[in-house]
């Protein structure tokens, strides 16, 4: 007679233990390191989520999705062709890197001192080998730098005088520091450290201020499924206007800004990047996919509103059955997707 009571408790223990989320049907591990082709193939990239004028001019918006439309192909067609996630990452984000309008490579944002520091990092699903790139100076490609750490070295991230000492050593395309500058980059700086001294004045002293105010726009990154079910995501960033030199953000951190697992998904931040470190959120978003069976959909929304903070960023991603997101609290994220049953999206704002 206790038998069905104990049913209850502990069918409400596994609801409870679920959060809400659906579980999703087909889990299992055995299915999820796949080798064989399977006919599904998703790309889905993102330029950084913001706060984008809508009044902007429509030449500019036009632009806009000319350059994630160029990023995008690159991928997509590397990936129709049979080729792996990790060389359509690679190839959509170094698109990216050398369009000035997004916050990577060229183009990519001041530290307070005026110079650029370059944040990338790489994985791949199938292995969990993954490589990262920080704070460097003279990459122009620091996507591509993180992608031969990741096959060439026995470490994960290169950081500072070190990592320029290693690009110089694999022969890694190297630019003079003025190569990533631009006149837009440099009037924001001058506005944020106008901001930043009139704060002062106020008597904000600079441990109080909001991470918030340092423009975390444009951030770029790339997330992708081939042929064979292999998952890859790439994450590149100058970090954030008028950030102190030397630090780092989340984008070369694995399980941070960037993750990718052939078990659950793959995944590319944006953002506040002290945030999504504190709340290691692209390895959250695998957790609550892995062990809530939430969907994707779902453990987007629980990262993106319950771990962080409203205005904090946003995230693409792609889970091993092909199912794809672009999410943001900050109403703005430039993204574009495409995948195998002919499915292409593009958008700049998003309705919160
Ligand atoms: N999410 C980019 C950064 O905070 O550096």
């Amino acid at each position: 007679m206790m038998y069905i009571p104990t049913v209850c408790f502990v069918s409400l223990l596994v609801l409870l233990a679920c959060g809400g989320c659906k579980v999703t049907d087909n889990w299992s591990s055995s299915a999820a390191i796949s080798s064989k082709q399977t006919g599904h193939w998703a790309i889905v990239i993102h330029g950084g989520a913001g706060m984008l004028d809508k009044n902007m001019p429509e030449s500019d918006k036009r632009e806009y999705r000319e350059s994630l439309e160029r990023s995008l192909t690159v991928g997509e067609s590397i990936l129709k062709a049979g080729g792996t996630s990790l060389d359509a990452v690679e190839a959509a984000v170094r698109v990216l890197e050398d369009d000035p309008r997004f916050n990577a490579g060229k183009g990519a944002v001041l530290t307070r001192d005026g110079t650029c520091e370059l944040d990338a990092s790489i994985m791949d699903g199938r292995t969990l080998k993954c490589g990262a790139a920080a704070g460097v100076k003279t990459v122009k490609n620091p996507i591509s730098f993180a992608r031969r750490i990741m096959q060439e070295t026995p470490h994960i991230l290169f950081a500072g005088e070190g990592a320029e000492r290693l690009a110089a050593q694999m022969n890694i395309e190297r630019v003079d520091p003025a190569y990533f500058i631009t006149a837009k980059r440099r009037e924001q700086l001058e506005r944020k450290m106008q901001e930043i001294e009139a704060a002062k004045k106020i008597a904000a002293s600079a441990a109080s201020r909001s991470t918030h105010d340092y423009y975390p726009t444009g951030t770029v990154g790339c997330v992708a499924l081939d042929l064979a079910g292999n998952i890859a995501a790439a994450t590149s960033t100058g970090g954030m206007t008028a950030k102190m030199p030397g630090r780092v953000g989340d984008s070369p951190i694995i399980g941070a800004g960037c993750y990718a697992n052939n078990l659950t998904l793959g995944v590319s931040c944006t953002g506040t990047g002290e945030q999504f470190i504190r709340h290691a959120i692209a390895h959250e978003l695998s957790s609550l996919v892995r062990y809530q069976r939430c969907s994707l959909k779902e453990a987007a929304r629980i990262v993106l509103t319950e771990r962080l903070d409203p205005d904090d960023g946003g995230l693409i991603a792609i889970d091993r059955e092909g199912n794809i997101v672009m999410s943001t609290t900050t109403g703005c994220m430039p993204a574009a997707s495409a995948d195998w049953r002919g499915n292409r999206k593009f958008q700049m704002w998003v309705d919160q």
